[in-house]
């Protein structure tokens, strides 16, 4: 397996566009249309999510859900397991597809477990727990949907029939801090983009593109 450069950054291979914030941020919005512009300017995007759909994902819905019952420490070890195997799959994994060329768009990567298992962990455990993944790919840019906690939930309100483990607002305003205490602590190595996501739908959109522009 080839090894992907930092910030992956070789002509040849796709750009690798992460999307974080906290649940209700509008991640999912903002990638579907990012995804449409792109498909405009005749960049065909793979668009992918963590947890996965495979098995390893399917666990993790499965204790988000409540139908499962572990330790915290658990649930950060199987993130850990769901985001390789989203890089290093055979049949749709990250790493082949920015080898071939394509963009990817991931709804979520690592910085999402350095916020939320950093609430009830070290954070440095869960940065050295996801080392392999970083070590493999880092994303070209990851994008930060910042939604203030109580606007994502009066979204999540709205939108969702039932709510997830992770979806309380206290714990919301704990993981956006999180994110930032993540952000600085790892400035050095990472490229993170914060946007206002406490605007329209449009107007958070017109500025993902602007700002995702220059990396194409
Ligand atoms: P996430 O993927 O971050 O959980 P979603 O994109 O699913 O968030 O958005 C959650 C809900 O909020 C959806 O019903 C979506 O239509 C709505 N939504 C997303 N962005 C905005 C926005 N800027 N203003 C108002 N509602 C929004
Ligand atoms: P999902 O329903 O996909 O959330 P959303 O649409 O809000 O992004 O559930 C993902 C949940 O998993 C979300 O609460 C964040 C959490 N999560 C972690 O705790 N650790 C992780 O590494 C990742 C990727 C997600």
């Amino acid at each position: 397996m080839d090894n992907i450069n930092k910030n992956n950054e070789s002509a040849d291979q796709g750009i690798f566009i992460a999307f974080e914030g906290i649940d209700g941020s509008g991640k999912s919005t903002q990638i579907t249309i990012l995804n449409e512009r792109m498909k405009e300017e005749g960049i065909h995007c793979y668009t992918t999510m963590e947890p996965t759909d495979s098995p390893f994902g399917s666990l993790i819905h499965q204790i988000m859900t409540g139908r499962i019952k572990t330790d915290n420490k658990v649930i950060a070890a199987l993130f850990v397991a769901d985001r390789l195997d989203h890089l290093l799959n055979d049949v749709d994994g990250i790493v082949n597809k920015i080898n071939e060329g394509t963009t990817v768009l991931t709804d979520r990567y690592y910085f999402s477990s350095y916020a939320y298992h950093s609430v009830d962990m070290p954070m440095e455990w869960v940065i050295q727990a996801n080392g392999q993944s970083s070590g493999i790919l880092r994303p070209t840019v990851t994008i930060f949907i910042d939604t203030d906690p109580d606007t994502a939930m009066e979204r999540i309100a709205k939108s969702r029939d039932h709510q997830e483990l992770f979806e309380k607002k206290s714990r919301l305003v704990k993981v956006r801090e999180k994110y930032f205490e993540a952000f600085e602590k790892l400035k050095g190595e990472e490229r993170v983009i914060v946007i206002d996501g406490n605007r329209s739908v449009q107007e958070i959109a017109d500025d993902i593109w602007e700002r995702v522009k220059g990396f194409l």
